[in-house]
């Protein structure tokens, strides 16, 4: 859901800051009859968020999520680069610094866009769970060396040893996947110590009067597939920004080095370094 693009966050900011004398002159019968449970939703996030090993978004099912990708692989793959622009893709690179000895690891490659942006001679591995996508992905890592390499594969449950990769990266793929949690952890015990990580998602900001709102939203953004991709109808691509990134960084024992937000001043849209 991009509706809070003309959100006037500092209006809000001032609202609240008036403190709830302010808030109590309006006037509405719903608003007097639950003014407490709102005021205390409006100030503190606290009220209303969703510990990271307990968030399971169960509406983005793996068969729907596979499914979905699976029938838009083509589109997916014409309008990739007018979603995911350049300089996000470039930002990654820069921060993952891969270097020919590197393993990497591609969670959530869809149709393979960054594969032709690392070193030749390094071992790639691009996974994702849609079929078409994958289809896609391995023509452009056949032409790339014998390094490069895609497979169907579930990030929440790979079959990758422990601390076999230097570097991992995943791009808008934690925001559509079912547990985030697990893939989490999963890059954790599939990184060696030390290894990077560079995650570029959706997630809630931080700002306490931006993510009441993607709270207040979040059934209508779940119901219409949270539209966000111009080019796709209403249900087609389903993902969530109800989720706390840092925090679920901070659980899953990743040191977050840096962060560049490319939506400010909402700040959901982020990317980070880590470090396992
Ligand atoms: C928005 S696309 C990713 C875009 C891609 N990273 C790029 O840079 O062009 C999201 C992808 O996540 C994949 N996906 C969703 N859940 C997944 C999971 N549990 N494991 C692996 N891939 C998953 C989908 O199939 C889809 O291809």
């Amino acid at each position: 859901m991009r509706a809070y693009r003309n959100y006037d966050v500092n209006a809000i900011q001032e609202l609240v800051a008036a403190g709830p004398e302010r808030l109590s002159s309006v006037e509405h019968t719903g608003f007097t009859k639950h003014e407490s449970e709102i005021i205390r939703l409006v100030e503190s996030r606290d009220a209303y968020m969703i510990a990271p090993d307990r968030l399971d978004q169960n509406y983005l099912d793996e068969d729907l999520v596979r499914g979905i990708y699976s029938s838009t692989a083509s589109i997916f793959e014409s309008v990739a680069d007018k979603h995911f622009p350049p300089v996000p893709r470039a930002l990654a690179q820069s921060w993952l610094s891969v270097s020919p000895a590197d393993r990497v690891l591609e969670i959530a490659v869809a149709t393979g866009a960054n594969l032709t942006a690392y070193p030749r001679c390094t071992e790639v591995i691009g996974i994702d769970i849609s079929e078409e996508s994958i289809k896609l992905a391995k023509t452009k890592a056949s032409s790339l060396g014998p390094g490069f390499r895609v497979e169907l594969m579930n990030a929440e449950k790979t079959n990758f040893g422990d601390r076999y990769f230097d570097k991992v990266l995943v791009l808008c793929g934690l925001c559509v996947a079912r547990n985030p949690f697990r893939i989490l952890q999963e890059v954790r015990r599939v990184l060696k110590p030390n290894g990077a990580f560079v995650l570029y998602e959706p997630s809630l900001s931080g700002i306490k009067e931006v993510d009441l709102l993607l709270y207040l939203l979040q059934p209508i953004g779940r119901d219409l597939g949270a539209v966000w991709f111009d080019d796709f109808p209403a249900r087609t691509i389903p993902y969530n920004t109800f989720w706390d990134l840092p925090e679920m960084l901070k659980a899953t024992e990743f040191e977050i080095e840096e962060t560049v937000f490319f939506d400010a001043p909402y700040n959901t849209l982020r990317m980070s370094k880590c470090r396992a």
